[in-house]
């Protein structure tokens, strides 16, 4: 029987990385962004490639109803995979950034994550049997001035995902959270804020995508419940171990602020 994939954000980035590593794999896979020129590439790509079939949804995951609506156009297939990576960041200071914007973020990376894990965990532990994986960031481990509704975003997803793993323990499901740092993809893009921080100084050369994704692949198919790539990433995740979080949050502000307009 196919093993089927379900990954959304698929059109660039991470998601498209965890694409092609399922696909290597052999999964069906159904690929979901908003992004549909974008997805058609990655559809073409894969299938010149790979022996698979792919199924493409187009869908703003912001907008409240669309997990319900996913899960009733692929509810016949049976998921053995979820990844809900899909996610965008914003910078600035909270009293002037764009609300509907945080709406938005709100609702993709908090609604529409667990909404959809909802709706499938139940099939994946009455077969035994599934592997789900939440892209958060080691954003999650700190408060973070200058992009404070996407950091508190990540550590709900942390959070809401390290509860579920002790949830499903010994059901043959897994939930595995994934925290990378800043890696090259088009999120550093949409969050317009690396040009010109003192954080974009310190990262001239980010971890490489292709890379990154494939530690966070093996720690979904390993079930480990927390995947936090990298030796810097895992100090910045343990900073709050041993610094006060009002410490940890002067120390992202400072990184965080605009060093030249
Ligand atoms: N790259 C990093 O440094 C980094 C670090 C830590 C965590 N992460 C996390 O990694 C995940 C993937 O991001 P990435 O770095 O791979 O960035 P990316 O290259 O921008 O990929 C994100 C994908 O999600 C799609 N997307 C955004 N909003 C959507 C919506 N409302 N509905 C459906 N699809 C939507 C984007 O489409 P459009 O491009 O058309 O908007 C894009 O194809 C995110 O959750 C991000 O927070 C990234």
């Amino acid at each position: 029987m196919k093993k089927i994939a379900l990954v959304t954000g698929a059109a660039s980035g991470f998601g498209l990385e965890f694409s092609k590593l399922l696909a290597e794999d052999s999964y069906h896979l159904i690929l979901i962004d908003i992004n549909g020129p974008g997805l058609l590439d990655v559809k073409q790509e894969l299938e010149s490639k790979y022996p698979i079939g792919i199924d493409l949804l187009v869908y703003d995951l912001s907008k409240p109803e669309c997990a319900l609506q996913i899960y009733s156009e692929v509810k016949q297939d049976q998921i053995d995979v979820l990844i809900n990576n899909a996610g965008y960041g914003l910078y600035g200071f909270f009293s002037t950034t764009n609300w509907q914007r945080e709406v938005d973020m709100i609702n993709l990376q908090i609604l529409t994550l667990t909404h959809l894990t909802k709706l499938f965990l139940p099939e994946m532990i009455a077969r035994g049997n599934g592997r789900i994986m939440n892209v958060s960031s080691v954003a999650a481990f700190q408060p973070g001035p200058l992009m404070a509704v996407y950091y508190a975003t990540k550590a709900y997803i942390l959070f809401f995902t390290e509860a579920l793993a002790n949830e499903v323990k010994g059901t043959g499901v897994t939930a595995t959270v994934f925290c990378p740092g800043q890696t090259e993809t088009n999120f550093q893009k949409t969050v317009a804020l690396y040009s010109n921080s003192k954080l974009s100084n310190t990262s001239k050369v980010m971890a490489n995508a292709t890379r990154i994704a494939r530690i966070g692949y093996k720690a979904m198919m390993q079930g480990k419940s927390v995947c936090v790539p990298g030796l810097l990433n895992n100090v910045i995740a343990q900073l709050n171990r041993i610094m006060p979080r009002k410490a940890t949050a002067s120390l992202v502000r400072t990184l965080q602020e605009k060093i030249r307009e």
